[in-house]
């Protein structure tokens, strides 16, 4: 590798942990990403497991339309639950209807309601910068949340209305068959692996979600804290357990 090459790849590297707020160089001739893996996950990577009754995946076209249609047809107009009151219009998500990596939130914020897309206020801008610092970027992952209209000042969604809006988000995971899911703080964390257990015990472990809609498919999920929280306690050792997630 040449001199010019070498510098270029060490300068993206620390760019990248100065973001996410790694201290430390490991020295050596370890790769950027194991450098930066300061925080070993407890379990191994689960694989994507096929049910053997599995629905087959649709082509990219169709996972399009078929989302298309569920965001004109019926998330715009959506009444199911009391969020439709107070709400300035639906946030369905967006990214690549076939993307590998699904980031599911808690539900749109105030810029998110006016925009109507998701996280694109600051904790959005936070989420961008990680995901860049995965060498991805927007369109290539799916971004969604738990409810699709705002709750009123940023409250929590109420149960009822998790329940009244679970139905898209479910099928828009059956649809876009994600390989891998991070869920994005605690309501979203509690709704994906239906547990109540805390985000502080969950976070950094693999869990799994089985799409039922699909016949049982199996998708690792990994939940991290949320980019809002992160934002309010922007430690380096938050940043560190986030960038390890
Ligand atoms: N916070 C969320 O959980 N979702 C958004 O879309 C924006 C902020
Ligand atoms: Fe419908 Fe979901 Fe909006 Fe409630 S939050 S009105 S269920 S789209």
């Amino acid at each position: 590798m040449d001199t010019a090459r070498r510098v270029r790849i060490l300068r993206q590297h620390l760019q990248t942990e100065a973001l996410l707020g790694v201290d430390a160089v490991p020295r050596g001739t370890t790769t950027p990403a194991a450098a930066v893996a300061v925080e070993p996950s407890p379990t191994p990577t689960p694989q994507f497991a096929p049910a053997s009754d599995a629905a087959p995946e649709l082509d990219r076209g169709t996972k399009l339309k078929v989302l298309q249609a569920m965001d004109n047809d019926e998330v715009k107009g959506c009444t199911r639950c009391v969020l439709c009151e107070s709400r300035t219009q639906t946030v369905f998500g967006e990214g690549d209807c076939d993307a590998d990596l699904l980031f599911i939130g808690e539900g749109p914020g105030q810029t998110e309601d006016e925009l109507g897309r998701p996280f694109v206020g600051r904790a959005g801008d936070l989420l961008n910068k990680q995901i860049e610092a995965m060498k991805l970027t927007r369109e290539q992952v799916f971004i969604a949340n738990i409810v699709k209209c705002r709750p009123p000042q940023n409250r929590t969604p109420a149960p009822d209305e998790v329940d009244a809006c679970s139905d898209y988000l479910r099928r828009q995971i059956a649809t876009i068959r994600p390989k891998v899911i991070v869920t994005l703080g605690g309501p979203a964390t509690k709704f994906m692996l239906d547990t109540n257990t805390g985000i502080t015990k969950l976070r950094g472990v693999w869990h799994q979600y089985t799409d039922l809609l699909s016949g049982g498919l199996t998708i690792p999920v990994m939940p991290t804290f949320h980019p809002a929280y992160l934002l309010r306690a922007y430690t380096p050792d938050n940043r560190r357990k986030v960038w390890s997630d």
